[in-house]
């Protein structure tokens, strides 16, 4: 089994529950070669613990992916110079330029305003409306761009370039490449703008006044806003159609709300995102899961499959509300830990509470396992109307 290749994303990347590729993986070929879309031959792992050192271990670079001749994933291009695309010590200088923007005493400060945008976005909840076009996607996309000081209102613009920018259609290439260079240009144009004005309102101002170049700050406002929106409106999405879909979960964390902050977290663990995670190359010969990876070769890593693994997870297919310890990777491990991780947590726990308390009686119009999933590379519901 370990010298056939895979193809992916898996024939049943797209659905609810867990790929039982997985489950198979796991047992038969913890490390095993996969074809991306791109054509290229890499490693995936999928236990727990591989897929832990993969994640943090240096021998595995994320600059070697933007490197000439590297194996690619899908359409588009990472950009390179950014957090996701640099190795320490540049990662970590990097890192450090905006740690400041991130502190935790910062992003606390959020919790009031996201409180007050989902009471207002709630509003737009009634019955027949589809949560993830109303709520869920509105909510993460005005914080990010508030925080970031992009205007809201060229959120039409964007949002389709971002899309594109997911596509896994190859037959696609030049439209994506026309929609990455759309974002680049048109953030190199606000980052241009802002450093005009020198003024000291948002984030993107703060980082004008660190010594990032402008292709660093350009690359980095565009990883913020993307990363600081669809992972979260596809999370908050999932999570409610995984507690609709048992309504007894939902039924329980309307009767203890205490509940919501591990709720959040085994939702985190349990709700599908993206398929095999990012890619990095080896940069020496690496022992994993009985396999050598040797130097240049590609490896990826799949956090969903290690968020199920039994061997780290007792009952890993349960959704258990209060599970404790929750050691799950659903926000990454190492040095590329999520930047945005408590920022997630609050936009989260806060979008879950007030649909709790607004509407105790939600429902799914339809059963979830009907509703069409985006077959895009961080994937989720494309949609889910909701009863009141
Ligand atoms: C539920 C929502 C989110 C999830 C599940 C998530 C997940 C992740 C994961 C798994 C990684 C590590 C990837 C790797 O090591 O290969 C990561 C990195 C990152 N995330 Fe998030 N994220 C979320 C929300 C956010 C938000 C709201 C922001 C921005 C404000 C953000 C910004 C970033 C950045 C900049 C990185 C790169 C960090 C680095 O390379 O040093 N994320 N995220």
């Amino acid at each position: 089994m370990t010298d056939d290749v895979l193809d992916i994303p898996f024939a049943d990347a797209f659905a609810f529950d867990p790929s039982p590729t997985w489950a198979r993986l796991r047992e038969e070929a913890p490390a095993v070669r996969v074809r991306t879309l791109a054509g290229a031959v890499v490693w995936l792992v999928t236990r727990y613990d591989d897929v832990k050192l993969v994640l943090a271990d240096p021998r595995f670079s994320r600059a070697g992916v933007v490197a000439e001749g590297a194996p690619r994933v899908g359409v588009s291009r990472p950009l390179p110079g950014t957090l996701p695309t640099t190795d320490p010590p540049e990662h970590t200088r990097l890192r450090k330029l905006v740690s400041g923007a991130f502190s935790h005493r910062r992003i606390e400060r959020t919790r009031p305003w996201v409180r007050e945008l989902c009471e207002e976005l709630a509003d737009d909840v009634v019955d027949g409306a589809d949560l993830r076009r109303v709520y869920a996607l509105p909510l993460p996309l005005q914080v990010i761009c508030t925080l970031l000081g992009v205007p809201y209102g060229d959120r039409e613009r964007f949002r389709e370039w971002v899309e594109l920018a997911y596509s896994m259609e190859m037959s696609e290439q030049s439209r994506v490449e026309a929609a990455m260079a759309s974002l680049v240009a048109y953030m190199g144009e606000l980052v241009a703008a802002k450093r005009r004005e020198a003024r000291s309102d948002d984030l993107l101002d703060e980082l004008c006044a660190t010594p990032l170049t402008h292709d660093e700050l350009v690359a980095f406002a565009l990883n913020l806003l993307v990363a600081g929106h669809e992972t979260s409106a596809n999370q908050i999405t999932g999570f409610v159609a995984t507690l609709l879909r048992d309504r007894s979960a939902w039924e329980r964390l309307v009767a203890d709300p205490s509940l919501v902050p591990s709720a959040v977290e085994e939702l985190m663990r349990f709700t599908r995102l993206s398929d095999v995670g990012q890619l990095r190359v080896a940069l020496e010969d690496v022992p994993v899961a009985g396999v050598v990876i040797r130097a240049g070769e590609g490896v990826m890593a799949s956090i969903g499959s290690a968020n199920r693994d039994p061997r780290a997870f007792p009952h890993p297919d349960r959704l258990d509300l209060g599970r404790t310890p929750n050691p799950h990777l659903a926000l990454g491990v190492g040095p590329h830990f999520c930047l945005g991780a408590q920022l997630a947590r609050i936009e989260l726990r806060e979008a879950l509470t007030v649909l709790l308390e607004r509407f105790p009686g939600l429902r799914a119009a339809r059963p979830v396992e009907e509703l069409a999933w985006r077959r895009v590379l961080v994937s989720g519901l494309a949609e889910l109307p909701v009863r009141v």
